[in-house]
């Protein structure tokens, strides 16, 4: 949510920092801006309300900005419309100090009135102008000391970044709460970011800033402290990423590359987890969470927002199945309100690929509060859930850019998939050569995936036909309510069209009303314990003249006379099927929007990582 870049070092810091801007624009694309210290020492900048493309053509039309050392951003509206004055950078009085933001200042409108009281003049409605100001106010020959008293007086969550051409030497960031920053460590020159991918072309080695920290980088290093002064020691970290990852690599747009990549990052994710008995290792990486504590534990309770939920979601009925312990689902922005009932004996799991989103950060805030122990199923190395958590199995989906999660949900299922299985193990709830059984099946997967994907030409002939409709019911039960779930999330988000994921059985208790011809009905009735009853519903749906899409197993006629039209996919063992399953999904999702001509990997409102509230 906003994304955040600086450089500072040899070259001109203008191509750099857009370059890097491009790569962050998944994090809000509302507004985009750059200032930059000329040659002259100069405080000059550029912004526009739209997309990063409109700076880049502003700047080209307009006065050319250079300079070594310079700040970005790409904004994702909280307080104050997209528009010119509200973009970032924001500045103070004297047109010497930059700020850009990422997050919320919860006491702005105190601290703005203040300002007010005492001459400020104000020229945007955001909360992060306050931020510029108080260090103008501050200001007394130190840049770094009226910053730190600044950011005293701060309250929220949030990462800024603080250039000035009253220390044109240096850039000064800070990072509280959940907002994410990267220091990309060059030779003669520095990176500063809100994510690794945005920066991977330059450098490899990085430090990640934690909670209450700030950074202060020069063309030759950094130093970190905080906020009080106190220095601080810090690892630096070796990306092992591949700039690859962040490229299309030919693909028409990151969502759907990253869709072909999935049985490489299942294979990735599965490696070194199995052993040769196919009995699931995981004890190494969950390192305190000890099978003694996963013993003990009486229940388990499930935590994230958007499709890291679903994908936990496919794990609670994998837990339950296969773990018999009770397990409880609640998305974070609920769970964190909703007095969960979570103590010592509780297992807490929570999901997220970035380990940013805040309301999933607050929930295991709670849950460590409560004395659970807390573990996280999480894609981003060094993030704010990996170190709170008293463990975390990381899903190795590599950087995902589109906004709309794809890798990353089969990664965290099929993490969640061997948690279970490893649990289950453990705990001798359910018999071994059944869980070896499974945990053999997963190495079928990501073949099984190759073949989706060479269907993908068929599911676009599909998204011709339902291209135009106004809305569309997902069907799905038992381990694969949650497929219908995601796939009705992908098309909402992408194609902007309606969808409801609904338990099939319950269909009749609503969504039955909402059927005619023009609504198709989209149903998974891949082979286990549901299959028939889902049969049953999709008859159900067509006796009410709804189109009928089904994912069925190949081979499957019986399934085949209830539908329009079947997706085909191989069978896998029926709690190994979500992975699968999803796959035409998310193609039908990425073809409908590609056809529409939408904007697959940025879709309108929405943001790849949710820092605020
Ligand atoms: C945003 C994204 C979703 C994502 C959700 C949770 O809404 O647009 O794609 O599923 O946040 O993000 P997380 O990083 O916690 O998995």
């Amino acid at each position: 949510m906003c994304g955040i870049v600086g450089y500072i070092g040899k070259r001109d810091s203008v191509p750099i920092v857009l370059d890097a801007l491009a790569r962050l624009e998944y994090r809000g694309y509302d507004s985009a801006g750059i200032a930059v210290i000329d040659a002259q020492g100069n405080l000059v900048g550029s912004k526009s309300e739209g997309r990063l493309g409109r700076l880049v053509e502003r700047l080209r039309d307009g006065e050319p900005l250079a300079g070594s050392v310079g700040l970005g951003h790409t904004r994702w509206a909280t307080h104050g419309k997209p528009s010119d004055a509200n973009a970032h950078p924001l500045g103070d009085c004297s047109g010497r100090i930059a700020v850009v933001h990422n997050g919320i200042i919860e006491n702005y409108a105190t601290l703005r009135a203040h300002l007010l009281e005492r001459g400020h003049v104000f020229t945007s409605e955001t909360d992060t102008e306050v931020i510029a100001h108080l260090i103008e106010s501050h200001y007394n020959g130190d840049l770094l000391a009226a910053v730190r008293a600044t950011l005293r007086e701060l309250r929220g969550a949030y990462a800024l970044g603080v250039m000035s051409n009253y220390d044109p030497e240096h850039l000064i960031f800070a990072r509280n709460g959940a907002s994410p920053l990267v220091v990309g460590i060059g030779e003669g020159e520095m990176f500063v970011a809100s994510d690794t991918p945005a920066i991977l072309k330059y450098t490899k080695r990085e430090i990640i800033l934690q909670e209450g920290e700030l950074v202060v980088v020069g063309r030759d290093g950094w130093k970190l402290s905080d906020y009080d002064g106190k220095e601080l020691e810090r690892d630096v970290v070796q990306i092992a990423w591949d700039m690859g990852a962040a490229e299309k690599g030919g693909f028409k747009h990151f969502m759907l590359k990253e869709i072909f990549e999935q049985p490489r990052v299942i294979k990735e994710t599965l490696s070194g987890r199995i052993d040769d008995l196919n009995q699931v290792t995981l004890a190494a990486e969950l390192g305190d969470v000890t099978p003694e504590r996963l013993r003990a534990i009486g229940k388990i309770a499930i935590t994230g927002c958007g499709t890291a939920y679903y994908a936990g979601m496919v794990g609670m009925y994998l837990l339950r199945s296969l773990v018999h312990l009770p397990v409880e689902m609640e998305v974070a922005s609920e769970f964190r309100y909703g007095d969960p009932v979570v103590d010592g004996n509780a297992l807490t799991i929570a999901m997220s690929q970035s380990g940013e989103t805040a309301d999933t950060i607050e929930a295991v805030r709670i849950a460590k509060g409560a004395h659970s122990t807390v573990l996280g199923i999480c894609n981003a190395l060094g993030s704010h859930l990996s170190r709170v958590a008293d463990a975390t199995l990381f899903t190795r989906g590599g950087p995902e850019i589109g906004v709309a999660a794809t890798k990353t949900y089969v990664s965290q299922v099929t993490v969640m998939t061997l948690f279970a299985l490893y649990l289950a193990a453990l705990r001798q709830s359910t018999p071994v050569d059944r869980l070896r059984a499974i945990a053999d099946g997963t190495k079928l997967l990501p073949a099984a995936i190759d073949l989706l994907l060479n269907a993908s030409d068929d599911v676009r002939r599909v998204a011709k036909q339902i291209r135009k409709a106004q809305s569309v019911l997902f069907l799905g039960r038992y381990v694969n309510f949650p497929t219908a779930l995601e796939g009705a999330l992908k098309l909402k988000e992408i194609a902007y069209i309606h969808a409801e994921g609904y338990a099939a059985g319950e269909m009749k208790h609503g969504p039955i009303a909402l059927l005619d011809p023009a609504v198709p009905v989209i149903g998974i009735v891949t082979d286990g314990r549901v299959r028939e009853k889902m049969l049953s519903n999709l008859m159900e749906s067509r006796a009410r003249e709804a189109p009928v899409i089904i994912v069925a197993n190949y081979g499957d006629e019986e399934a085949a006379q209830v539908a329009d039209h079947v997706f085909w996919v191989p069978k896998v063992d029926e709690l190994l099927s979500p992975v699968v399953n999803i796959i035409p999904l998310q193609l039908l999702a990425y073809h409908i929007a590609d056809l529409e001509g939408k904007d697959v990997d940025q879709p309108r409102n929405l943001a790849k990582t949710v820092t605020v509230e």
